[in-house]
């Protein structure tokens, strides 16, 4: 099933379409960053780049680099993964085309001890990516081992209740509500047939994260496209953006070391 994920994401790397200029130009990269905050303005008060100045960020699934490279833009020392090699090779070539660094690596996040050595970072981020690896809470329990008693995490997965599953189901599943899963997994991105894609509701959410982390807030954002006032945008958004800390448990032993995490019974699942 990984390496499903990994070739779809290697043939449709996310946003790869959204400029005509070539590939890799910074002409390219610059029309890809103003298509994407412009779609989803919704990151930049999420992600907060300048915060992180000074500080330690993992980011989770890079894809083409667009917010690792603001990471870098405002001082964060970036340490970065992803499943694609050839987003990946596009995400290098971004950082250079601005002047920046980061460590970039290949791992699979619901394996990363075995490719990132143990280390403790301010910030843990992702967008977009949990929700379309095979086995999400794997990547939870790795994340652990990453993060000191302070460290955040903040990570947008899609949103089970929203618009654009709703429009989904209807325009492109002619409202079979009984395959909804289906049909908004095949139709979640542009390029369709994503192998993985889950949709969480807050309970969902709440429940995924609650055995390594508590989560200190949760709401929707991003209505693409619908001129959506606030209060419509929470209760239908697109996106649920969560931030969390390692559960107190966790926090009081004292964090938790890469072989914890490979003991554990979750991991092989
Ligand atoms: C929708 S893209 C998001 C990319 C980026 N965060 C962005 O906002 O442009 C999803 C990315 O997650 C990566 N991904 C999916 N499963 C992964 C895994 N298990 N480990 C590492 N990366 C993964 C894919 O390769 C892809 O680049």
């Amino acid at each position: 099933m990984i390496n499903d994920v990994q070739k779809y994401w290697n043939s449709a790397p996310c946003d790869i379409g959204l400029s005509d200029e070539p590939v890799g130009s910074r002409k390219y990269f610059d029309d890809l960053e103003l298509a994407k905050y412009r779609r989803e303005p919704h990151i930049l008060g999420f992600a907060d780049f300048q915060r992180w100045c000074g500080k330690d960020v993992l980011e989770i699934g890079i894809g083409m680099g667009c917010d690792t490279t603001n990471f870098a833009r405002r001082g964060a020392r970036v340490t970065g993964v992803d499943l694609s090699t050839y987003s990946l090779v596009l995400a290098k070539t971004r950082l250079a085309a601005y002047g920046y660094d980061a460590n970039l690596l290949w791992a699979d996040a619901e394996r990363l001890c075995f490719y990132l050595p143990e280390r403790k970072f301010d910030l843990i981020y992702s967008w977009g990516v949990i929700h379309h690896t095979p086995t999400p809470k794997n990547v939870f329990n790795q994340l652990q081992s990453y993060c000191h008693k302070d460290t955040e995490l903040r990570i947008m997965l899609y949103a089970k209740w929203s618009a654009r599953a709703i429009f989904k189901l209807i325009f492109n599943g002619h409202g079979k509500w009984w395959k909804f899963h289906d049909i908004i997994r095949r139709h979640s991105e542009f390029q369709p047939d994503c192998p993985v894609a889950y949709y969480y509701s807050f309970a969902e959410a709440k429940a995924l994260l609650a055995p390594y982390f508590e989560i200190t807030s949760i709401r929707k954002a991003g209505l693409r496209g619908v001129p959506a006032g606030r209060l419509f945008e929470r209760l239908f958004g697109s996106h649920l953006l969560i931030t969390a800390k390692l559960s107190s448990a966790r926090r009081n032993y004292g964090g938790v070391r890469v072989e914890d995490v490979i003991d554990s019974e979750d991991i092989g699942e």
